[in-house]
Parts: structure tokens; C-alpha cells; sequence
């Protein structure tokens, strides 16, 4: 081995030392959605070896070229931040903003110091506007017994007032076919139809009468005036 190698092969562990030693990273790795009004969470995970110590933590959040301090932990003293709807937690690991405000959004960088090293390193997180809540549904479950060792998959076909239902808006099945997620009531017998290679068996959900006038997704809670017979032939 030549000298000039074992240096090489030297400098390169120290240099992995040096950045493990100390690392900063988001719990979750995706960009978060947030709506006006709302509380904003970041929680940043913070891993340091035994004999390093963290002197300073900061948070910022950039918007364009700007960046804005947010937040500053450092070992000794008490957390700074820059306005009363911003707090930390656990340290400074975890940024808590509350009432979300239309400038909040951007992107969040937190940044730790190693006492010993001076090393920095940081961590960027994504937080964009949420301008609709998410949609909600029912689901219908077909539940297949898998009591039997079979070679095939069952095939589930879904019927509404016997018509056989295809995606659409307001109604739409799980890539297996095995849930229906209902948005809306658009009639009262539901049959879902499993076949394979062991044979073919259904089941009905019936909803009374009264239930189906008024289609709206609230009402579903509401509703458990519901019949499920099974009829199963082979
Ligand atoms: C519900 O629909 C299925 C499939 O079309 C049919 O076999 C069954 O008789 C219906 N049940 C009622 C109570 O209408
Ligand atoms: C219906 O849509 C869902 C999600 O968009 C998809 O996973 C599923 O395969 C679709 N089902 C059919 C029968 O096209
Ligand atoms: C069930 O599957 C068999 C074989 O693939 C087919 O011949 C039959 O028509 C299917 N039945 C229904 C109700 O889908």
C-alpha cells in the first residue's frame, strides 16, 4: 500500500466522521399541506454522537431568496422566536406555529451547530397551502373468506339496483375491486359478487327506503338502517 493511498483512505473516514457525528433530519420526508387558520407541527429528528454537543439550533423559513429567522435554541439559554404564534418544543426540534397565516408558506430549513466542530448541518422541509380539505367517502368492504387455499384471486364486481357500477365521482372501487368508497347515495341495494375458481357468491347491503332521498355523504353516519344478507351457492 502506498502511502499516498493510506492517507487518502485516512482522510476519508475522518471526513466520515465528521459528518456523522452530527445529523439533522425531518421525521417525515414529505412536503406538508397546511390550511389558513390551522396549526403547523414540524418535528426534526437530531441524532449526535456521545462527546459532541449541540451548541445552537435555528429555524428559518425562505421564501424566494429571503430568509426570515424564526426560532433560535441555543444550549444555554432560553429559545428566542420571532413571534408569539411560534414556539418550540422538545429542545427546538419540534416548530409549532399556530393560526397558519398565507406568509407561512415556503420552505423551512432547520440548522444545528456542533459545539466541539463548529460543523453545521441542516435539514429543508416544504410546507405549501391547502386549499381544499380532503374528500372523505363510505366504504363498502366485500370481504372475501380466505378460509381455503385456492390458485386464483376473486374477481369482485359491484352492482347497484343490479347495475353493474364503473368509477365515477361520486362512487369508486379499490384497484382489488374489494371496496366501494361511496360519496353519495344513488339507490338502495348494493351487491358486491365475488368469483374465482372456487365459485361465485354475493352479498347485498339493502338501505331502507326513507335513506335514499336524502343523499348526502353526513347522512351516512346517520344511517344504520341497513340489511346485509349473503347468498352463496357453489
Ligand atoms: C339486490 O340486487 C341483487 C343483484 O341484482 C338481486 O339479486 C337481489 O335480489 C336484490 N335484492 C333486493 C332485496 O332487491
Ligand atoms: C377506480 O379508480 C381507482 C382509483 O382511482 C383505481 O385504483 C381502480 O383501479 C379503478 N377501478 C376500475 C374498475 O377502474
Ligand atoms: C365467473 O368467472 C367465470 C370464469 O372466468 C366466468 O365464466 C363467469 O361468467 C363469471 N361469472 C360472473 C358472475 O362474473
Amino acid at each position: 500500500m502506498s502511502l499516498q493511498w493510506m492517507s487518502c483512505v485516512l482522510l476519508s473516514l475522518m471526513c466520515a466522521h465528521e459528518l456523522q457525528s452530527l445529523s439533522v433530519s425531518f421525521t417525515n420526508p414529505w412536503p406538508f399541506h397546511v390550511a389558513v387558520g390551522r396549526d403547523l407541527v414540524l418535528e426534526s429528528s437530531i441524532e449526535i454522537l456521545p462527546g459532541e454537543e449541540l451548541l445552537m439550533l435555528t429555524w428559518e423559513r425562505n421564501v424566494g431568496t429571503e430568509a426570515r429567522r424564526l426560532a433560535t435554541i441555543e444550549a444555554t439559554r432560553q429559545a428566542t422566536t420571532q413571534d408569539s404564534r411560534i414556539s418550540t418544543e422538545n429542545n427546538g426540534t419540534i416548530l409549532r406555529i399556530s393560526g397558519v397565516q398565507e406568509s407561512d408558506f415556503g420552505r423551512y430549513t432547520i440548522t444545528a451547530t456542533d459545539g466541539n466542530t463548529g460543523t453545521q448541518q441542516s435539514a429543508h422541509k416544504y410546507v405549501r397551502k391547502s386549499d381544499r380539505p380532503p374528500e372523505t367517502s363510505v366504504v363498502l368492504l366485500c370481504d372475501v373468506s380466505a378460509a381455503r387455499a385456492q390458485w386464483d384471486r376473486p374477481v369482485v364486481t359491484w352492482l347497484l339496483d343490479g347495475v353493474q357500477l364503473t368509477n365515477q365521482t361520486s362512487h369508486y372501487t379499490s384497484e382489488d375491486g374489494a371496496k366501494l368508497h361511496l360519496q353519495e347515495v344513488k339507490g338502495r341495494n348494493y351487491t358486491c359478487i365475488s368469483n374465482s375458481s372456487l365459485g361465485t357468491s354475493e352479498a347485498h347491503f339493502l338501505l331502507a327506503d326513507s335513506s335514499v332521498s336524502r343523499n348526502t355523504c353526513a347522512h351516512w353516519s346517520s344511517m344504520i338502517a341497513a340489511v346485509l344478507a349473503v347468498l352463496c351457492w357453489r
